[in-house]
């Protein structure tokens, strides 16, 4: 009942926000040698969604992410990020655009001579020259933010649990207050409950803040707890965005076996509702 009110309040969201797109992306083809990854991909992200991006592994959603963030150079397509296309921005440009994102990459890749202080201090220091003092108390602002106790600030990577880890990481895409979010896989290799309070942190971050998010995930918890909308990248490209409802009653073989096959808690849910 609950889960059902809230699938209808994100849908009734998730239309208010059609048209404003914070990410489009028009006719993207990347290719590497023979391989080609993604052949005219069109994806949307509106304004203030959580958007899960899911497919089989190796379809290229990490180097979507990249493409977007303009780390990986697509062969061909239109990438736009709040209306700039990516492609026409001066270096300068590019680097004010970056301070607008934050991203959370798949193996969360703290530098590991650094404390989790000084690793949330990386971008600030890229950007302004602050005194130590703000610098440490910006720290210990995101620190709090993302949940961890303030003695996980001089704490470096190897003393902390994987989901320590993740949020040391996503303490640090927030350091810069991004409006743009971009996490692959945060909940992968998360015990049950880790994950699933890591979800409950980026609905609260998103709400609080009003953060757009991109998320790949292969979580299906993920999906149907903190998702607005999913896309799923198959064949090339995105063949399908919309509401978890809308997946489930999507005919194509892999969006079939995801989400109606054995491991599929969507697939419960649905027959628990369909009961
Ligand atoms: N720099 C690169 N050079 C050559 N091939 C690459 C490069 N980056 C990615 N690929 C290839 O592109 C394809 C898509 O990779 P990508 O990492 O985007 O997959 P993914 O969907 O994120 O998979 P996973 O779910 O396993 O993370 C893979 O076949 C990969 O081997
Ligand atoms: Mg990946």
């Amino acid at each position: 009942m609950v889960q059902d009110m809230i699938i209808k309040d994100r849908a009734e969201k998730a239309q208010d926000h059609a048209d404003d797109c914070v990410i489009k992306v028009r006719g993207l083809h990347n290719q590497f040698g023979s391989l080609v990854v993604h052949h005219d991909l069109d994806l949307d992200v509106r304004r203030g969604e959580i958007l899960g991006v899911v497919g089989g592994s190796g379809t290229g959603k990490s180097v979507l992410l990249q493409s977007i963030i303009g780390l990986h150079k697509p062969n061909a397509g239109k990438i736009e990020v709040a209306e700039r296309d990516q492609a026409l921005l001066s270096d300068e440009d590019k680097k004010a655009a970056r301070r607008e994102w934050g991203v959370l990459f798949q193996e969360g890749a703290l530098f590991s001579s650094l404390t989790v202080a000084q690793n949330v201090q990386v971008p600030l220091r890229e950007y302004f020259d602050l005194s130590p003092r703000l610098m440490n108390e910006i720290a210990a602002y995101k620190i709090a933010m993302v949940g961890l106790p303030a003695h996980a600030g001089p704490k470096y990577p190897s003393e902390l649990s994987g989901g320590m880890k993740r949020r040391a990481g996503l303490a640090r895409a927030l350091a810069l207050d991004p409006d743009l979010v971009f996490l692959d896989e945060p909940t992968a290799g998360l015990d049950p409950i880790g994950a699933a309070a890591f979800d409950q942190m980026i609905l609260e971050l998103r709400d609080t803040l009003g953060l757009t998010v991109f998320l790949i995930t292969h979580d299906m918890d993920t999906l149907f707890t903190s998702c607005d909308r999913i896309a799923v990248l198959a064949e090339r490209k995105v063949i399908i965005t919309g509401t978890i409802e809308e997946l489930l009653a999507f005919d194509h073989p892999w969006v079939r076996e995801y989400f109606h096959g054995p491991r599929s808690r969507a697939a419960q849910k649905a027959r628990h509702r369909a009961e």
